[in-house]
This record gives structure tokens, sequence and C-alpha cells, in this order.
């Protein structure tokens, strides 16, 4: 038996612009995916266990192919993911069960956690060569073949290397101290793909608008590298409130994620607040004054979020 585990991760400053070139700045959270790989030979099988969803059982066919899909669109897009791996290896005679306490569709990199710890454990498991910068950038492929999408290598390469990392002209490691944020979830679904394509249209329609707003999120995310190795926390917080403004500017804001937003900074007194990953549902993170966790859950929570801490700058993948 081999087992793997790689965490989720926060979009911290750049998402959208990032797509357009500018940089942008991401960090492992401490929620994991598992993955457990073990012998069975004559079949190859793929229970999904873990996404907050009781459900197992999913089966693939000698081409990895998933072939018995459960009633939950989540659990069957893991099973996807996992299956793309299987034949990205050409592996079979093998049971992979996976659990994830990564909360899905709400970019915090629960595919990404998915796809990179599938990779270690069936490598480490069938005894085929790969680094971590190899799992990094096959998983980085592989997530895009599932998705059909454009998608930046960010959730990938937390998912591998873990800490921070910074995207711009390729992925850079960057080592920075952890921060406690509070994540409000709203329960409404997010849809990368769309919302990466409506933003380029209206690129499209506006350069000479949107693209000085990229460029200002670029400055914004390369400020806050200093920001947050000096634990600069009050000016982190402002840098986080204009990057939601400019986020809300390309019209990826919704009535939902500015609602837990103003609740993070208002009651919650959080230092700043912004929506995280592609927007139009999905997440917001919230950064908490000193010692006022529970006062921006809370706030959250009363906003009809669902609020939780994460620690950042956790570990990539390891294989156990
Ligand atoms: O929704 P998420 O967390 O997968 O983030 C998407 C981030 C975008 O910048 C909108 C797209 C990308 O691929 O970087």
């Amino acid at each position: 038996m081999t087992a793997a585990s790689a965490p989720g991760k926060v979009i911290l400053f750049g998402e959208h612009a990032v797509v357009s070139g500018a940089p942008a700045l991401g960090t492992a959270i401490d929620l994991r995916a598992r993955v457990m790989v073990e012998d069975l030979p004559g079949k190859t099988e793929i229970n999904i266990q873990g996404l907050g969803l009781r459900l197992s059982g999913f089966s693939i066919d000698s081409d990895g192919r998933v072939v018995s899909l459960g009633s939950s669109e989540e659990a069957a897009a893991a099973a996807r993911y996992v299956s793309a791996v299987v034949r990205t290896l050409g592996v079979s005679d093998v049971r992979i069960t996976v659990s994830s306490e990564i909360p899905v569709a709400s970019g915090l990199g629960s595919s990404a956690a998915i796809v990179v710890a599938t990779l270690a454990a069936l490598s480490r498991h069938m005894g085929i060569d790969m680094d971590i910068r190899g799992i990094a950038a096959e998983a980085h492929r592989i997530e895009k073949m599932v998705q059909m999408g454009l998608g930046s290598p960010m959730d990938t390469a937390l998912a591998a290397y873990g800490g921070y990392v910074q995207i711009s002209d390729g992925v850079t490691p960057v080592e920075l101290p952890p921060l406690d944020l509070v994540i409000g979830c709203t329960s409404v679904p997010h849809d990368t793909r769309a919302e990466v394509a409506r933003v380029q249209e209206l690129r499209s329609r506006y350069p000479e608008i949107v693209d000085p707003i990229f460029k200002a999120i670029g400055v914004i995310s390369r400020k806050a590298v200093p920001c947050i190795k000096r634990m600069e926390l009050e000016e982190l917080g402002a840098l986080m409130n204009i990057n939601h403004g400019l986020l809300e500017a390309i019209g990826v804001g919704t009535r939902e994620l500015s609602e837990l937003v103003y609740a993070a900074r208002g009651a919650g007194m959080a230092l700043g607040a912004k929506l995280t990953g592609a927007g139009g549902g999905g997440c917001i993170i919230a950064l908490p004054g000193e010692g006022a966790c529970l006062r921006t859950i809370t706030a959250i929570s009363q906003a009809r979020g669902r609020a939780f801490v994460v620690r950042t700058g956790c570990d990539g993948v390891t294989v156990e």
C-alpha cells in the first residue's frame, strides 16, 4: 500500500490578471487531499470517499475510462481526474482511494491536490521515477486536459511544492512566513472556465480599460511579497481590499461574495478581505487582526458564509 497527500491552496493576489501575464501570488493551505493505492489483481477501481460526501465505488475500464458514476457531479469530477492520471501512467490492477478535506468547486485547489497526490502515490507504488518538478508539470498538463481550459500552473505548483508560489514568467517558489487567514465560502459553486472566458471577453472589448487594471493587480502581487516577509499586516490588508475592488471592476464579484467581504471587514474587523480564485461564487479570504480570528469567523457566519481558519505556507506533496 502506498499513500500520498497534497495541500489545497488560496490565491492571495493576481487571479485573472495572471491569465494575461501579470504576476500572481498563491499559497498552500492546511487542508489536504489523500490518495491510497493498493494492489488489486485483475481490476482497476477508483473510490472517492471524502469531499464532504459519502460516495464510493467508481469503476474504470481497462482504458481508464470511468464506467460507473454515482449521483454526485463532484465525486464524478474527482474520479475523472484520477482516471486521467491512471491513463497517463498506463497503470492497472490497483485500487485507488481518494479522500479530501478540501471543499470542491470553491477555488481552493481540490482537483489539483487530487491529481498531484494521485501522481505521487501511483508513481511510487509502481516504481515509476518522478521527481517533484515532474509531478508538478505532469499534474498541470493533466488538469488542463481534463478542464479543457487555459489554466495557470498555480494550483498544481502549490499542491506539489507547498509554501508560497509566484507565477509570472514561470513558477517561482518564494520563502515567506505563515499567516492565519479566515476563509469564507458562499454556497455558490464557481466555474473557473466560464469566469476566465467572461473576463477575457471583457478585455478584448475594452483592452484600454482592462489592461491597466491587470497591470495594477500585478503591482499589488509584487508589493505583497515584502509585506508578508516583514509581516506588515495592515498594509497587506489594504492590498487585499484594493485587489478585491479591481476584481469587482472586471465583473467577477457577486452579492454573496461581497456580503462576506464586508462582514469580515466590518463586524469581523479584518485587516483586509477579498474574493479568491475565479469569482462568480466560491470563497473569500480575510486577514484577521491580531487575536481576532473568532471575531472574523463569527461575522462571516452571521452573513451566511461557511467560515474556517487556515494556515498558509504549508507542506507540498508527501508520500507516506
Ligand atoms: O478558481 P480557481 O481558484 O481555480 O482560480 C482561477 C484563477 C484564475 O486566475 C482566474 C485562472 C487561472 O488559471 O489562473
